[in-house]
């Protein structure tokens, strides 16, 4: 299926190629994501990770929700977590939306991009984990909070982590501070390498790329937070502010301006920064084998455990030695690669050692 980027694409020499355009520009309401069902998969996401109040509860989206230097998107997501956040029977606050597309996102090197503020209002808990724009086997993600099994009771850092390791790079997460990140993913090298800036600043290389067991089936990306929950602690409203959300593949587009723009760049709409996938340049395949409706991880519907696992149910997937694989709000893989096996931790934290 062809369609016409260029002339968004020309407003950034740097730019690579969109393969999944999540900047919230085709939505004119987080209710659009209502739209989206297993049967009927349409729009740039799935909407199902969440709890049972109606999508204003956990989603909304407003100019004043993005980063001001972001103008590629036309507005931000505001992604909250209140006291009815609970998905589906589970004793973990999650609000998560999941890229909808056949594009191959998870194939060769790409770029998954990003950027994500806290206010002073509704602030997220730094006495719990928080994982943040994480894959089902969590080989790479931000956390935020207090990390189960540390020492200690709070943590106010912003951490990026690859393969369980949260801190190669580490941030005070200060309020009102836009973090622009990319995860430099190469899934044919197994490697991944962090990019970030603040505020309107030029993304740069922080952490070159390392190896980590990359796995995605293409359409388990959380864009979202997911909580672990800590006896002791109550529920406090969180948000979380998202915008700048895509994935590329060829070279990254460092400029926090992102390729394109949502409503200039010669006269084009919003179509111009459609989800539509654009055929890679590579000989990356545009579609995957794999259809959503299959993902490893479960339909709501079908999921009745209150145990934390979304995708244990499935197995298939290998964590990488040294990698988290269980424990209470664990989503990822189970299963140790060879020459490890899993060695409980705590509760919530069992590594593959
Ligand atoms: C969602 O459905 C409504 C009503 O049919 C429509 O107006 C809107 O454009 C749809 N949104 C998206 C993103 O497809």
């Amino acid at each position: 299926m062809k369609f016409p980027i260029l002339a968004s694409l020309a407003a950034s020499a740097s730019a690579g190629t969109i393969l999944w355009d999540g900047r919230f520009n085709d939505l004119s309401s987080s209710t659009d994501l209502n739209n989206w069902s297993w049967g009927n998969q349409v729009g740039p996401y799935q909407y199902y990770i969440h709890g049972s109040s109606s999508v204003t509860a956990y989603v909304n989206l407003s100019p004043s929700y993005k980063n001001p230097a972001d103008s590629g998107s036309k507005q931000g997501a505001k992604i909250t977590l209140d006291s009815t956040a609970y998905w589906n029977g589970q004793n973990m606050r999650r609000t998560e939306l999941i890229p909808q597309t056949t594009a191959a996102i998870n194939k060769g090197k790409v770029f998954y991009h990003f950027s994500l503020m806290r206010s002073d209002t509704n602030p997220p808990a730094q006495t719990r984990e928080h994982q943040i724009g994480f894959f089902e086997s969590h080989f790479t993600e931000l956390k935020a909070g207090w990390l189960s099994g540390a020492a200690g009771v709070s943590d106010p850092l912003l951490r990026w982590c690859i393969s369980g390791q949260c801190d190669k790079w580490t941030t005070t997460w200060d309020a009102g501070v836009w973090h622009n990140v990319a995860y430099e993913i190469d899934f044919t090298a197994n490697t991944v390498g962090f990019w970030h800036s603040t505020g309107g600043d030029d993304l740069v290389r922080v952490v070159a790329p390392q190896s980590a067991s990359t796995s995605s089936n293409g359409a388990d990306w959380h864009v979202g937070v997911l909580e672990l929950p800590r006896s002791g602690y109550a529920d406090s409203n969180e948000d979380y502010y998202w915008s700048g959300v895509y994935i590329e593949s060829g070279s990254i587009t460092t400029s926090v301006s992102g390729p394109g723009s949502p409503s200039g760049g010669g006269g084009g709409d919003s179509s111009s920064s459609s989800n539509t996938p654009k055929p890679s340049t590579s000989s990356v395949p545009t579609k995957t084998t794999l259809v959503t409706s299959t993902t490893t991880t479960q339909k709501p519907s079908t999921t009745t455990s209150t145990v934390a696992t979304t995708t244990a149910g499935t197995g298939g997937c290998t964590a990488g030695k040294y990698a988290q694989c269980g424990g209470n709000g664990w989503t990822g893989c189970t299963v140790c690669a060879g020459g490890s096996t899993c060695k409980y931790s705590n509760d919530y934290y069992s590594q593959c050692l």
